[in-house]
């Protein structure tokens, strides 16, 4: 990949040599009235949380004063709050942030004030800044350190809220904490968006411009936000709310006070939730509203239209241009689109020209600010705006004419729904007659999605009567055994040879009477009763297929809980991927039948879905393999067993490992996608022989499913460097590919672009081909020959690659009639 000719890489390149750049920490966490700050020096706060100096965002060449993580924190350097955000110095060593003045105030190359804590009142010559651990830049009197702190960096929040700090309003000085986005990644001034508590009511607002708002959290009733209900899944954020005579505000705090979060209002209007994740050296997106970005007022700007089905979002409006190229690839898209063609309307010097047109576009969101006009049919609206050159665009629908003047703003094209409305948006004649190839374009899309909308129909129809089947074939109930504890005991030499600590207990080899030989896993904290205990298990027992793991039976005396299955010679998938002890290397031929298996084993449990049985902990530790190396699924239905919630899976932070889909932080996920988006992290993991975010020799962090998709989208991609190594390339290439491209599309960020585990069968089977995948969002490949890769921070910035790969979501069917008898 060229890095000059991939306008969105040029920031991370120019982000990263600055990050290297070593700082010169003046050791201390205080400036104080005989020291500055100038140059590469900084303050550290005493615990070597927080770090204050100057900086250089992005590609911009000024400089600004900022607060970051301590570089043993988090080592991608990272802002987190920006003192002179509109006033930037070009030269650092010769600019100096000192007190003045009983201020802490910037002065410019030129020595003139350009930033200040503009205190009235002169002081004593004892103030002091000190950066705290918190992230909260303190100006206090030295002298007397106790008192209530002159100013606070916490009072005037950039674009971020850290914990411990609060947004809101103060009623003594009418202050309206609140945070206002960059206006890009390379330049921190204030932004368009803001998020602000409305000053009615327990509740945040997202203000477009100050002025339009275009979310709201809904009212705040002591636990969650109403219109944020997935903040019941929260264990993670403390929030409370706060009203006194003097003030009313939000404030949170981590409830486990070593994780690393942040909220920040992103530029591109989404107030996101981040955390860092020291496993992948990234920040993790765990939450952002509004969820979609064309939800994001005028997200597009004028004339743009915004397609939450393409990449970029983004469009101008036929007839229509980016205000400025620059901006529209760096993908800030708000300084919107500019005519093609000025409209004759109103010229005066335009004598025989011909009269502007309307050019109908099709479901659409209409653009904000509408004006009711009078007429009586669509030709009547049609003639009404035509004679009124400050007439944009009208619409009719339902008996309405409705009419826009000037800009259109926030549209949005809808890419599926009923709801869609027709525009009609007046252009210049001569747009009428130029380009053919606009045509084309519009007829391949509209004929892209009667293709896609086909697709789906037969998937869906396929699902239904998969469906079917199964019901209809589910008739034997199980015959699990009720095992006593003492039998247990026994069997399992008083549980003396244990074969794993799993996510639900511990698991202990065993022998029965009858020689043959058991796994017994002792559950721990059962909150359950009796009855509800015996009818769960017994939903589980019936619950057979060659590629999950068999329940035989169980014990329940007391509150001593234990289920009985099949013994699996082979262990489980991970001792024998990344094992150091296990000489022997599954081959190619086991591998794939293994990766075929397992998506087998969970169709089953998904299309079985009358008890929703989804597993929710696909990871190789839970497939286990019989001496055939026949892959099992194992633990499925435990979740529910033991009443533990999805909650629960976020605190303990399994997302780590990196198997965790995205949207189980939202709240909302489609469980079965999400088994779906697991199930791909670990097939990149067959595919490797080693974890996905695995540290390489040379100290670079390597993240195998960017790489993999990168190579993917190559033509001339190098897929058997994505085998694993022990292999020494012995592997049938088409079976790879086909494995590498099914994995990737099963981490999509979008759930709907995943494919059922039915799908990823019938791919595996050969059954249906596969398109090429498009670079899941949140993997940004950096540079694919070093293998450097990072995560996105803002949902905003989007692959490049995935550009080119937009409508090939669904995977196309190679062998129709084989499609007609699913198996099951
Ligand atoms: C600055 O002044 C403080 C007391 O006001 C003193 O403790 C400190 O040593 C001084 N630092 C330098 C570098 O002179
Ligand atoms: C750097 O950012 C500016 C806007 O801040 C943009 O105009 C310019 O094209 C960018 N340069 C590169 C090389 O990306
Ligand atoms: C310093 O700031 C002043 C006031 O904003 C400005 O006029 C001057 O050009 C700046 N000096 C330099 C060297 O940028
Ligand atoms: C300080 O006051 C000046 C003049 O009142 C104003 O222009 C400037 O924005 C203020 N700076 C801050 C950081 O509030
Ligand atoms: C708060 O109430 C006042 C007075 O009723 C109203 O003018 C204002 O628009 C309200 N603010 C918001 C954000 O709703
Ligand atoms: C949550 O925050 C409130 C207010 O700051 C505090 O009183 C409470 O102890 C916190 N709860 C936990 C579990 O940290
Ligand atoms: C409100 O402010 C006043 C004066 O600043 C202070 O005395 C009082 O304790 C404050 N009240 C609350 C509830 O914080
Ligand atoms: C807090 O999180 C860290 C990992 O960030 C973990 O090691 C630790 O056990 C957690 N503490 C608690 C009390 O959950
Ligand atoms: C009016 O039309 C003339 C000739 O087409 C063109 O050169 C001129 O730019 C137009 N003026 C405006 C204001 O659109
Ligand atoms: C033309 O449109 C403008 C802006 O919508 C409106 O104010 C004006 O009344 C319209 N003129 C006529 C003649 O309808």
């Amino acid at each position: 990949m060229d890095v000059r000719n991939n306008p969105w890489i040029m920031p991370f390149v120019i982000f990263i040599c600055f990050s290297l750049k070593p700082h010169v920490s003046l050791g201390a966490d205080t400036i104080s009235a005989n020291s500055s700050l100038s140059g590469d020096q900084t303050i550290v706060s005493a615990g070597k949380v927080f770090e204050l100096g100057f900086f250089k965002p992005g590609n911009s060449s000024n400089y600004y004063i900022g607060m970051w993580y301590y570089r043993d924190k988090v080592s991608t350097q990272t802002m987190v709050w920006v003192a002179n955000r509109e006033t930037p110095v070009s030269d650092r060593f010769s600019s100096e942030l000192r007190i003045s003045d009983g201020n802490l105030a910037l002065f410019n190359e030129s020595k003139i004030l350009i930033w200040s804590t503009n205190l009235s009142s002169s002081r004593s010559s004892s103030v002091e800044a000190v950066l705290g651990n918190d992230g909260n830049l303190v100006l206090r009197d030295g002298s007397n350190p106790s008192l209530s702190p002159l100013w606070q960096s916490f009072d005037f929040p950039a674009d971020t809220w850290l914990p411990g700090a609060k947004v809101g309003l103060s009623k003594i000085n009418n202050r309206n904490t609140r945070l206002i986005s960059w206006k890009s990644k390379d330049n921190p001034a204030p932004g368009l968006f803001s998020l602000e508590l409305d000053p009615n009511q327990s509740q945040y607002l997202i203000y477009w411009k100050s002025s339009i708002q275009y979310w709201t959290s809904g009212p705040w009733n002591g636990q969650i936000f109403s219109l944020v209900p997935e903040m019941r899944l929260n264990y993670i954020y403390n929030f409370s709310y706060v009203s006194n005579a003097n003030e009313s505000y939000f404030t949170y705090s981590m409830y486990n006070s070593t994780v690393i979060s942040r909220f920040v209002m992103d530029n591109g209007g989404q107030i996101q939730q981040l955390t860092w994740l020291e496993s992948t050296k990234a920040w993790f997106l765990f939450w952002s509203q509004p969820k979609t970005q064309c939800e994001v007022y005028a997200y597009c700007g004028a004339f743009g239209s915004c397609n939450a089905k393409s990449q970029p979002f983004c469009h101008c409006l036929r007839g229509f241009k980016p205000q400025s190229t620059g901006d529209w690839y760096s993908e800030v898209f708000s300084g919107g689109c500019e005519r093609a063609t000025n409209l004759q309307c109103g010229n005066s010097s335009v004598v025989n020209g011909k009269s502007d047109r309307f050019f109908p576009s099709y479901n659409m969101k209409l653009p904000a600010n509408p004006r009711i006009v009078t007429a009586g049919s669509a030709r009547e609206c049609e003639s009404t705006c035509l004679k009124n050159c400050s007439c944009t665009a009208y619409a009719f629908d339902g008996g309405q004419c409705s009419a826009w003047s000037g800009e259109l703003l926030n549209m949005q094209q809808i890419s599926d729904g009923t709801d869609g409305k027709s525009i009609y948006i007046r252009l210049a004649a001569s747009e009428f007659s130029s380009s053919e190839n606009n045509k084309a374009i519009v007829i391949g899309g509209v004929v892209g999605s009667v293709v896609i909308v086909s697709l789906l129909a037969l998937v869906l129809f396929i699902f239904l009567r998969r469906r079917k089947t199964v019901k209809m074939g589910k008739a034997v109930e199980g015959s699990l055994m009720a095992f006593g504890y003492r039998d247990l005991q026994n069997a399992t030499k008083n549980f003396s040879e244990k074969l794993g600590g799993g996510g639900f207990g511990s698991v202990f080899k065993g022998v029965l009477p009858d020689t043959s030989v058991i796994a017994v896993k002792k559950l721990e904290s059962i909150s359950q009763g009796e009855k509800q205990f015996r009818s769960e298990v017994s939903t589980i027992g019936t619950i057979q297929h060659v590629n999950l793991v068999r329940l035989r039976g169980f014990c329940s005396e007391g509150n001593k809980k234990l289920l009985v299955y099949d013994y699996m010679p082979n262990g489980s998938l991970d001792s024998l991927l990344f094992s150091e002890k296990n000489t022997k290397v599954l081959d190619w031929k086991t591998r794939y039948s293994i990766a075929l298996g397992t998506a087998r084993g969970l169709n089953y449990l998904h299309e079985k879905c009358r008890d929703c049985i989804i597993h929710c902990d696909i990871k190789p530790e839970n497939i286990l393999l019989d001496a055939q190396f026949c892959p099992k699924v194992a633990d499925f239905g435990l979740a529910k067993l033991v009443g533990r919630d999805f909650s629960r899976v976020l605190t303990t932070m399994r997302g780590t490992r990196g198997y965790l889909a995205p949207e189980w932080i939202s709240g909302v996920a489609t469980p079965a996608k999400a088994d779906v988006y697991s199930y791909g992290m670990m097939i990149f993991e067959v595919v490797s022989g080693r974890r996905n975010s695995e540290q390489s020799e040379d100290g670079k962090v390597k993240f195998f499913p960017s790489y993999v998709a990168n190579q993917i989208n190559q033509e001339y991609g190098d897929i058997l460097s994505l085998l694993d190594h022990r292999l020494e390339g012995d592997a049938d290439l088409e079976e790879l590919t086909r494995v590498c491209k099914v994995a990737c599309w099963c981490i999509q960020d979008e759930e709907t672009q995943r494919p059922s585990m039915g799908h990823v069968v019938q791919i595996l089977e050969g059954v249906v081909s596969v398109n090429p995948p498009p670079t899941p969002r949140c993997l940004q490949v950096f540079d694919s020959q070093e293998n450097i890769i990072f995560f996105t921070e803002s949902s905003s910035s989007q692959s490049s690659q995935a550009q080119s790969h937009t409508s090939t979501a669904s995977t196309q069917t190679k062998n129709t009639t084989s499609n007609k008898s699913p198996k099951s």
